[in-house]
């Protein structure tokens, strides 16, 4: 039985304990929050796990073999080096740390101790990504041209982060995901309407060695939410509609083809294919339920998590690159990587 010690039980911790409790094979021994109201609430809803507002009881436990963290990204870096050197497997929400430095030094401290580090990328454990990596990755969508995501709603604007770690994170580690391949140049526009807060609206740029270019618009000052991303191929074309209760998935047998003829091609002569549009099942198991099971299986076998910390740093350095290209004013940052991802 895997002890599991949560630290953050404010937004997303309730949803990680839950989530936690339901394995087989792991429980939740003991929850740290500040906050002595939500410790109130764990104990009426967990009457079996203890509770404290020192986190660092919960490192110094010897039952428990590892640690979530879910509270503010300032303090990640911090709790996750003293759960590694405590020798704890380590669960840490996105964004993994504030610095591509701090990741860095996170990764080669658990890689040193041979302990699983787990990165909370939600989204790759979701039904919707796995059916669209199985898509793209059997080669039926062709070249990727583009991907184009709209993350927008009203709200809830945070105070230590700005939309691009809160939201396009998301989008960071879904394109690692799908397209294998990390961008060469990023460039970002955007900007905080409200003096002393962090930028609430961004729009950015990611170009690829391959030719693919995605772009990601990201807001916490829209009046309707909107999830929905659109990956063009030159086969087939996918529509993610997050929001969709059912079918959350569409892949359209549409596109164009251009003849090799140079003169034709003068021409503009373009054909356009508009075949059928299916919606395939999709799992339906919830995400972190994905992910725990995932965890501690890692945990079992001494596997590699397919969010590990190597995810998260490159998503942490997608993160510095906007920013940096946001504060430029859009100005290209180019980024210096293998550009495949391994
Ligand atoms: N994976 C996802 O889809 C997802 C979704 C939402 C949030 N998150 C991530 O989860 C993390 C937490 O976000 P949130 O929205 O739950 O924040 P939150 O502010 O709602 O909750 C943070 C909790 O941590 C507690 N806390 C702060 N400092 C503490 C300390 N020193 N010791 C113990 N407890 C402390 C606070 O009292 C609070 O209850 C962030 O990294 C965020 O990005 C991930």
């Amino acid at each position: 039985m895997l002890n599991i010690g949560v630290i953050g039980y404010g937004y997303w911790g309730p949803n990680l304990v839950r989530n936690f409790s339901e394995l087989r094979g792991a429980r939740v021994a003991a929850v740290a929050d500040l906050d002595e109201a939500k410790l109130e609430l764990v104990r009426r809803r967990y009457p079996a796990t203890r509770t404290t507002n020192d986190w660092q009881e919960l490192i110094q436990d010897p039952e428990i073999q590892a640690i979530a963290i879910a509270t503010p990204v300032s303090t990640h870096f911090e709790f996750g080096m003293a759960a590694l050197k405590a020798g704890k497997h380590l669960w840490l929400e996105k964004p993994m740390t504030e610095t591509s430095l701090q990741a860095r030094k996170l990764v080669d401290e658990a890689a040193k101790r041979n302990l699983v580090l787990f990165v909370d990328h939600t989204f790759i454990y979701t039904g919707a990504v796995r059916k669209m990596g199985e898509i793209m990755k059997g080669g039926k969508l062709g070249r990727v041209y583009y991907y184009d995501s709209t993350r927008v709603n009203l709200g809830l604007f945070q105070r230590d982060v700005s939309v691009i770690s809160d939201l396009a994170v998301h989008d960071f580690s879904i394109l690692d995901y799908l397209l294998g391949e990390f961008p060469n140049a990023v460039s970002a526009s955007g900007t905080n309407h409200f003096p002393g807060t962090p930028a609430n609206l961004a729009y950015i740029t990611l170009f690829y060695a391959s030719g693919t270019i995605a772009h990601v618009n990201v807001s916490w000052l829209a009046p309707v939410k909107v999830r929905q991303i659109l990956v063009g191929g030159s086969k087939k074309m996918i529509i993610y509609d997050d929001l969709e209760p059912s079918e959350k998935i569409k892949v359209y047998d549409k596109g164009v083809s251009f003849t090799d003829d140079p003169q034709q091609i003068q021409e503009m002569r373009v054909g356009y294919r508009t075949g059928d549009m299916f919606a395939p099942k999709l799992v339906g198991a919830e995400a972190l339920q994905v992910g725990g099971e995932h965890f501690v299986d890692c945990i079992a076998k001494g596997k590699t998590p397919e969010t590990d910390g190597k995810l998260g740093l490159r998503v942490v350095e997608l993160i510095e690159a906007a920013t940096s290209s946001m504060r430029g004013k859009g100005e290209t940052v180019y980024l210096q990587r293998q550009r495949k991802v391994s």
